[in-house]
């Protein structure tokens, strides 16, 4: 009973070396604060170094985005498969069943593999998001390439058939950047527990895509941009929250798990939604999102986590909010794929035991005696 914590709350699961989560030393991908990379380097950076623990050198970094984008390419297999899956599929199960399929096609056949099949995934979820969205919304077979050097070039100009605008661009690689990683969330954990029991790296990379896609986790940016949407005025945004709040309900994109009273992230995705906000004359969005942000803390004392203004600053760019989880994927890829790394490097299966609250013991009866 002494060490049981429900959700496992506080416990710690593991030993990792990849990032540091609300410990005192703020949010750090391999010893960098979220700050600096935010600030200075580029989603490719950051995704060089969680996947290959170190960050790139100029030239190592050209060759990387060089590396990614050749690795692009749909089979023709798996476009075959997009194209079945029905119109009415929400995209997070596009890339679960994409992820999937791309493993039968290419499958892992031994662990020295993992750091291909790793930057493979990366170079080809946007095309494979987009391919299917489009194919059903937009009737357009695309190729799934692009001239694009950046994952966020690539993903914006796939969706709008149109070279991104540079702000929009910008936002999106930041926004990447913050949605890498983040420790033993519960996605993370999910690709960890399938790495642990030596399975492929794809099926541990589609547990950890079925695990982001509820509401509690990444679901909340999608849950949260509804709650905006559907308010015209900050007045209207204050009454729908107390409203809310007074059934019980959750406001997605506040509260988190290990952040007590901020989401170092979350101010950083804010200014880029009240930069996008001011550029196109279109700040309503903003402020109703500030004026939830301000009733939650009155209320609730409850901060917005990064979810919450990724809403708004996706919405600015055009994105359709059934797409903003998928975002989630193409970025926290990489993080998974460090955590896959680095279980297999020091593996052991994980099995926690339960605290057992059945019956008791008892006879068994025949059918017919029942
Ligand atoms: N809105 C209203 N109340 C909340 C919220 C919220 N968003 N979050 C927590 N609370 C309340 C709970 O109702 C509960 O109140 P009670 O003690 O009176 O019952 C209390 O705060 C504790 O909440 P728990 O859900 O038990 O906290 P837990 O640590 O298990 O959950 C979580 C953390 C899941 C993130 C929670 O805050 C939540 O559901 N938030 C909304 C979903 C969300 O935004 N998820 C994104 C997470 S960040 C990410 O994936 C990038």
């Amino acid at each position: 009973m002494s060490n049981k914590s429900a959700g496992l709350a506080g416990v710690v699961a593991g030993q990792s070396a990849i990032a540091t989560v609300g410990t005192g030393q703020g949010l750090n991908y391999r010893g960098y604060s979220i700050d600096d990379l935010a600030m200075h380097a580029s989603f490719e950076e950051v995704a060089y170094l969680l996947i290959y623990n170190k960050l790139p050198t100029r030239a190592e970094l050209t060759a990387y985005i060089a590396k990614l984008v050749s690795l692009r390419t749909l089979p023709s297999e798996l476009k075959s498969v997009l194209r079945l899956i029905p119109p009415t599929t929400h995209p997070m199960d596009i890339l679960r069943t994409g992820c999937s399929m791309l493993g039968t096609l290419e499958p892992e056949l031994d662990f020295t593999q993992q750091f291909a099949i790793a930057d493979r995934l990366l170079a080809i979820l946007p095309g494979m998001l987009c391919y299917w969205y489009l194919y059903n919304f937009a009737d357009k077979e695309i190729s799934g390439l692009s001239d694009e050097a950046t994952i966020a070039g690539h993903f914006l100009a796939l969706l709008h058939s149109r070279k991104p605008d540079k702000l929009q661009r910008d936002m999106l690689d930041v926004s990447l950047i913050l949605y890498a990683e983040h420790e033993f969330n519960a996605s993370t954990f999910a690709a960890r527990v399938t790495a642990a029991t030596l399975s492929d790296f794809y099926s541990a990379i589609t547990s950890a895509i079925g695990t982001l896609r509820g509401p509690l986790h990444g679901g909340a940016n999608e849950a949260a941009m509804e709650l905006i949407a559907a308010c015209i005025t900050p007045d209207d945004a204050e009454r729908e929250v107390m409203q809310r709040l007074a059934m019980k309900n959750k406001i997605m994109g506040f509260g988190h798990r290990v952040y007590k009273t901020c989401d170092p992230r979350s101010n950083i995705i804010k200014a880029w939604s009240k930069k996008l906000g001011v550029a196109q004359s279109a700040e309503s969005l903003y402020t109703i999102s500030e004026r939830i942000e301000a009733v939650m803390w009155r209320e609730k004392k409850l901060f917005p986590n990064l979810d919450f203004y990724s809403a708004s600053a996706y919405h600015y760019c055009g994105i359709p909010t059934a797409l903003f989880t998928p975002i989630f994927v193409m970025s926290r890829v990489t993080g998974w794929a460090a955590h896959v790394i680095e279980q297999r490097a020091d593996n052991r299966l994980i099995r926690p035991d339960a605290e057992y609250i059945g019956p008791d013991p008892r006879k068994y009866v025949a059918i017919d005696n029942r």
